[in-house]
């Protein structure tokens, strides 16, 4: 990697890595939906919230093998491929009657290698409507139907500043940006009509250049972006429903 590379990533990571011994205090004892958690920013969210004492509902698609060394009673795994819409029903198996206090809505794909106008993979462009869009619209309804009535009070959906309208210079990558793009809708139709029905907030957050399977040269560590998200959490929602933001909690354009 070049110096300039190494200057950027640097400066990259002060800007938005959680601050050093960062203290969490306020989310405990509540319960907590993650999607997409046996890898990647999902597994840091899923294991930091249990170390808080908190109960994870952790959904995954093809392996759960990271999730099964966490080891811990306070931790229910399910399986759930959310490229097929039906399958989210499964989860009320789950959470029948039980409370259910913050949705993260984490499951996301890149949508095929390369996403120019002549290689779009139709295909994989329907899979990933549903899991990087249509899924958290039947996962809301889902929950608020079986869950316990009044626990829910958040949902985070996590985007990406690829999906924003107003930033997108760069063109290409069809599928990863218009799906985020149409999640990035949903979230902020859903804290319109479940702030008013029900006093949930939802809100959108881009976790920026993470180090993950679907980022392998990303810049920031997972499990730091993980405890910027729940310090995001632990402040107020109520100012953050129906916005985009980063991990500073700025305004993103949509
Ligand atoms: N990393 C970044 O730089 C970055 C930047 C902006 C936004 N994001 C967003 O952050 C979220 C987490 O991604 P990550 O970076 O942590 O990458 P990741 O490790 O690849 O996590 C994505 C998760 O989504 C799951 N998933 C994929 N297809 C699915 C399906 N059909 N049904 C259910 N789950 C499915 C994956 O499970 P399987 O592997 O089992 O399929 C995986 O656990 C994504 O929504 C992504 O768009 C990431």
């Amino acid at each position: 990697m070049g110096l300039r590379r190494l200057i950027k990533n640097y400066i990259y990571r002060k800007k938005f890595n959680a601050p050093k011994n960062l203290i969490i205090k306020k989310i405990k004892n509540s319960n907590i939906l993650i999607t997409g958690a046996n890898s990647g920013i999902g597994l840091e969210l899923t294991k930091e919230f249990l170390n808080l004492n908190n109960s994870v509902l952790a959904t995954y698609n093809e392996s759960n093998d990271n999730l099964l060394k966490l080891k811990n009673d306070k931790l229910k795994i399910c399986q759930c491929d959310q490229s097929v819409i039906e399958n989210i029903s499964k989860i009320k198996d789950f959470i029948l009657n039980q409370p259910l206090n913050i949705i993260i809505n984490n499951a996301g794909v890149w949508g095929g290698k390369n996403q120019s106008l002549e290689n779009i993979n139709y295909e994989n462009f329907s899979q990933a409507i549903n899991v990087n869009a249509v899924s958290i619209l039947k996962l809301s309804e889902v929950v608020l139907k079986y869950s316990k009535k009044n626990s829910l009070n958040t949902i985070l959906n996590i985007s990406t500043l690829y999906s924003s309208t107003e930033h997108n210079t760069t063109g290409r990558n069809y599928v990863y940006k218009g799906t985020k793009n149409l999640m990035n809708s949903f979230s902020k139709n859903l804290s319109i009509d479940l702030k008013k029905d029900y006093n949930i907030n939802v809100f959108s957050i881009c976790p920026g250049s993470v180090e993950t399977k679907l980022n392998p040269n990303g810049i920031l560590n997972p499990n730091k972006v993980a405890l910027s998200i729940i310090n995001i959490l632990e402040s107020s929602n109520e100012e953050l429903n129906g916005k985009f933001i980063d991990l500073n909690k700025n305004i993103l354009p949509w």
